[in-house]
């Protein structure tokens, strides 16, 4: 489900900027992370939603050479062409999609000379996969114009690769499948071993909100790419503990860990705790997702975010303010929601606790943090797709 307005408008401008209507127009939507933080790169399983916010993406054929690519929102146009190669300076967003055409080309799908725009829902920083929905919109607006077709797991590889390689963050796929695998009104669980995905539905009489701090701490990057180091060393060490191959985080049970807990790098057995026992909330939590399981689900995801909070240490003070407060006023569940070190809060609450709930986090996080947080009902949505093709 994509917002119809936002498709019109990016039409209309690209329409004005570049002189034509675009030959594709491709939608691709962001995503909440609802359990299962920094499993993704250990090769563990996570649940997570297309939300109903996105970036609308324009491209039309042009007889000038090179690429040219509109940023609507800041009314900017980056230049840029593919056989140059690097990133674009002053132009940091225009390296999503340089990585994605790059990439494509790589395997013999060629954008040519094109003109392209694109204008999004979804706050940049807010840890909602902003980045991601642009590198997969590009991709699908790429491949309907050059008439190619590509495996979905294969086209968010590619904006994986797009976003090692131009953004320097290494990283899992979370974000790209998430917006390339939604369902409306489902939560989608994907294992990044098999890279099998399905779908769960939420039980009736439940939502999600989605609390955007409006803080993203510096050094996100780096911090993050740390993290994954340290799960990679932590994984290595209980390899030589073990007595069965471990090959990433996702071979060490819970009992395991706790076992061998000590005898690691207490800094990587931090990490790992966070990690490992993720993955077993959330492969527990596929039995939990009906009406009788909820309470103890919900439960899940506080204790997702104590353990980001105290031993993966990517929470911050703001997303535990408003964490703190959701419990306080009774919601079923709360967690930080991605990559960390700030961005947004899922809560998980019952229909009729919606005004209350905003109501009660709104005043905590004005009181404590002196920001007005946006807050939002989650709409899980379909995944990305091809709007229209001439
Ligand atoms: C970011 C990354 C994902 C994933 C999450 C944490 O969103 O892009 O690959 O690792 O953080 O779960």
């Amino acid at each position: 489900m994509f917002d119809k307005n936002l498709i019109e408008e990016t039409k209309q401008i690209h329409r004005q900027q570049f002189g034509k209507d675009p030959d594709v127009v491709a939608y691709a939507p962001g995503r909440i992370e609802v359990l299962g933080n920094h499993t993704d790169y250990n090769e563990g399983t996570v649940l997570s939603a297309a939300i109903n916010m996105g970036h609308c993406f324009c491209i039309s054929k042009s007889d000038k050479p090179g690429i040219r690519l509109m940023a609507i929102d800041v009314d900017a146009v980056a230049e840029f062409d593919l056989d140059t190669p690097g990133k674009v300076e002053g132009y940091g967003w225009a390296n999503y999609s340089k990585g994605v055409m790059t990439y494509l080309r790589e395997k013999g799908i060629d954008v040519g000379h094109v003109d392209c725009s694109f204008l999004g829902t979804i706050p940049m920083g807010a840890g909602l996969s902003s980045s991601a929905a642009l590198e997969v919109a590009t991709a699908y607006a790429v491949l309907a114009l050059t008439g190619r077709e590509m495996d979905r797991k294969e086209i968010a590889k590619v904006c994986q690769r797009a976003e090692h390689e131009y953004a320097g963050v290494m990283c899992g796929l979370l974000d790209q499948f998430s917006s390339i695998y939604g369902v409306e009104h489902g939560l989608i669980h994907s294992d990044f071993r098999t890279l099998e995905v399905s779908n769960v539905s939420l039980p009736d009489g439940v939502v999600f909100l989605m609390v955007n701090s409006k803080v993203k701490h510096s050094l996100v990057d780096s911090e993050y790419n740390e993290r994954r180091e340290r799960c990679e060393q932590a994984a290595r060490e209980f390899a030589a503990l073990l007595d069965h191959p471990v090959t990433a985080l996702r071979d060490v049970s819970w009992d395991e860990f706790v076992a061998h807990r000590d005898e690691i790098d207490p800094a990587a057995a931090k990490r790992a705790c966070h990690v490992v026992g993720e993955i077993m909330r959330v492969e527990k939590s596929m039995e939990l997702l009906s009406d009788d399981g909820l309470a103890e689900f919900g439960q899940f995801l506080f204790d997702s975010h104590d353990t980001s909070r105290y031993e993966f240490e990517n929470s911050c003070e703001e997303l535990d303010v408003i964490v703190d407060a959701a419990k306080e006023a009774g919601a079923l569940g709360a967690r930080l929601s991605g990559g960390g070190f700030g961005g947004s809060v899922v809560v998980l609450i019952r229909n009729e606790q919606v005004d209350a709930m905003k109501a009660a986090i709104r005043s905590a996080y004005k009181r404590r943090c002196n920001i007005d947080p946006d807050i939002a009902v989650v709409i899980p949505s379909a995944g990305a797709c091809v709007v229209s093709s001439e």
